[in-house]
């Protein structure tokens, strides 16, 4: 009878646990869950969609800028005009010296092409080191002046054209490379003259022949053509300013198309004094068509210096008693 008395209380007591632990259980999950509190989240609502809004309308003015920036990121631009430089060059102490100052110009001017053609039977084991360790896109050429057009030892430099063979190889060259379809400038640029790196800008939007001053050349502080109304109308020059095209060598350069399309135009090795550039200018334009640059021919651009022949004579000296430089350092 006890132990039942006992059982019960038991069950009771277990009973009455269990419901109140419900109720506590009850209680604190009211106390977690979230209240329906909408009035006290509404600036914070408008907050977060403002700031969506300000997200959304800031993607929309880079996805823009991304659309107006992206052709002058990537401008479709016409590859610049290759410029030929066609340079005759000849052995002597001064050969080094005088390609080292050239080349290190046309380090600095973008799409240029040399062609070097040496005064020689052969290509030279010098000018051939030279070339490679340049650092410059060439071509390495040869012809060797013939003997009767060449001027020899204590000749006066007038007496007869140099380097007409050398150019005349320089054009062969670009007749049978086939770069017809191609837009480019040839420019003949003798191995001593001073180029400043505008010149070369200047030429590079030449059409058929563009001209422009020479300084120290002639006799004279400059020559150059005469522009009026934007045309060559005449020259001023100091010597037989009736020459068809009374300019030097470094004043002129011409388009490849207009070299290509006259295959026979070339400079004449037997021309006489001063007719050199004619020769080979007056079959390819008029006075009237040449185009004038260096701000209509106001800005002397190139330089006609001539280097000074070194004297030898201590060397000479000096080797009679078996004391001469070390032949096997190029000078
Ligand atoms: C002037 C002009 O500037 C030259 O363009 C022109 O060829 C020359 O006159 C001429 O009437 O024949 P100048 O200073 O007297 O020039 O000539 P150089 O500088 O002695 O020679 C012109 C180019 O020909 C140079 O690049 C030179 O290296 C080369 N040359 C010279 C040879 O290839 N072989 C030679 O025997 C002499
Ligand atoms: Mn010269």
């Amino acid at each position: 009878m006890a132990t039942r008395m006992k059982l019960k209380l038991k069950t009771v007591f277990v009973l009455y646990f269990m419901v109140s632990l419900m109720g506590l259980i009850y209680a604190l999950m009211q106390l977690g869950q979230r209240c329906d509190c909408t009035e006290h989240d509404m600036p914070k609502d408008r907050t977060i969609s403002r700031l969506r809004g300000e997200v959304h309308r800031l993607q929309e003015q880079m996805k823009k800028a991304e659309m107006t920036k992206s052709p002058q990121k990537q401008p479709v631009k016409a590859p610049q005009p290759t410029i030929f430089v066609i340079t005759p060059t000849y052995a002597r102490f001064v050969q080094k010296a005088e390609l080292t100052r050239l080349s290190q110009t046309f380090m600095h001017v973008p799409q240029l092409h040399w062609i070097l053609v040496e005064d020689s039977p052969h290509k030279t084991p010098l000018v051939t080191d030279f070339l490679a360790k340049s650092g410059l896109t060439y071509t390495h050429l040869h012809i060797a002046t013939p003997k009767d057009r060449k001027l020899q030892e204590g000749d006066p430099s007038w007496l007869k054209p140099r380097g007409a063979e050398q150019r005349n190889e320089g054009l062969q060259w670009l007749r049978d490379d086939g770069r017809d379809q191609q837009a480019a400038v040839v420019y003949f640029a003798d191995d001593d003259n001073t180029y400043s790196l505008q010149l070369f800008e200047e030429m590079r939007g030449t059409q058929r022949v563009s001209v422009w001053p020479v300084g120290l050349v002639g006799g004279m502080r400059y020559e150059r053509p005469v522009v009026e109304g934007g045309k060559v109308v005449r020259f001023h020059t100091g010597w037989r300013p009736s020459r068809p095209f009374p300019m030097d060598m470094a004043g002129f350069a011409v388009s490849l198309k207009l070299v290509l399309a006259n295959q026979d135009a070339c400079f004449d090795g037997n021309a006489p004094m001063g007719f050199l550039e004619s020769s080979f200018l007056q079959g390819l334009v008029t006075m009237d068509e040449l185009e004038p640059k260096a701000d209509n021919c106001t800005k002397v651009l190139v330089w006609h210096t001539r280097t000074e022949k070194p004297k030898m004579k201590r060397e000479e000296a000096l080797q009679a008693q078996g004391l001469g430089s070390d032949t096997a350092v190029e000078v």
